[in-house]
């Protein structure tokens, strides 16, 4: 006879198994204009300027509609449209100074409530991902970018796609939790280009 240990688990085992089919179940009822006015409520009073913030882009209403997983023909729409968002700098340099793009990277401030209007805003990549081994303090979110240059041979057109990724994720991989930098005018140009030095230069710690 089944103890009543065996019994709790083979219940427990039966309902984790009966989650995919409830879950698709759920999807396929959330209404987004719902979702909206939910989010719209819980910003009743959204300071001056911060209303293009709250409101969802194409690419973001479109991410919401599909749980981060749309089909392939929004997928290529997604990447088309981001892709289309890149400014790559004029003269062609995507490898800036690398200890200008650690402060990039280590920055998680600007752009909060609490930030006096002007305050530089970082990256705040240690935020998601490790970056230098001497760094003890990182976030797990996005993958490690230990050795991300020296791994890819310091190779230039990398280090331009690279420049890509940070000025806008969604470029890459539609519907990804990284913020799109440059897109949002989060990072200038010069940052980005720094931020891609820490990555993509030899003596960054990064490749140490
Ligand atoms: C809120 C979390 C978050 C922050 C902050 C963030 N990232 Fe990311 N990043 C991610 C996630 C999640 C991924 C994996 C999905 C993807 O590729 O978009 C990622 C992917 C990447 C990749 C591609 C890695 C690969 O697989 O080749 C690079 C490069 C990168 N991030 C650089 C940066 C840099 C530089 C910064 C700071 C300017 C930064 N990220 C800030 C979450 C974040």
């Amino acid at each position: 006879m089944k103890s009543k240990t065996q019994a709790f688990i083979a219940a427990a085992v039966i309902a984790l198994a009966a989650v995919p089919a409830a879950a698709q179940q759920q999807q396929a009822k959330i209404d987004a204009a719902v979702v909206e006015r939910y989010v719209k409520s819980a910003f009743p009073k959204v300071p001056e300027g911060w209303q293009s913030r709250v409101d969802q882009d194409e690419t973001q209403r479109v991410c919401t509609q599909y749980h981060n997983e749309p089909p392939k023909a929004e997928v290529e729409k997604i990447l088309a449209r981001e892709k289309a968002t890149v400014v790559f700098p004029a003269d062609g340099s995507v490898v800036g100074d690398w200890k200008e793009g650690r402060k990039v990277a280590q920055n998680g401030r600007g752009g909060q409530f609490s930030d006096a209007p002007g305050t530089v805003s970082g990256g705040n990549c240690y935020g998601c991902h490790q970056l230098s081994g001497a760094e003890v303090s990182f976030g797990t979110l996005g993958p490690s970018l230990r050795n991300y240059g020296k791994d890819r041979k310091f190779d230039p057109a990398e280090a331009k796609a690279t420049f890509a990724k940070v000025f806008n994720s969604n470029s890459v991989m539609p519907c990804s939790n990284m913020p799109r930098f440059g897109y949002h005018k989060v990072l200038t140009e010069k940052q980005i280009k720094d931020v891609v030095g820490y990555l993509f230069d030899p003596e960054s710690p990064v490749n140490k």
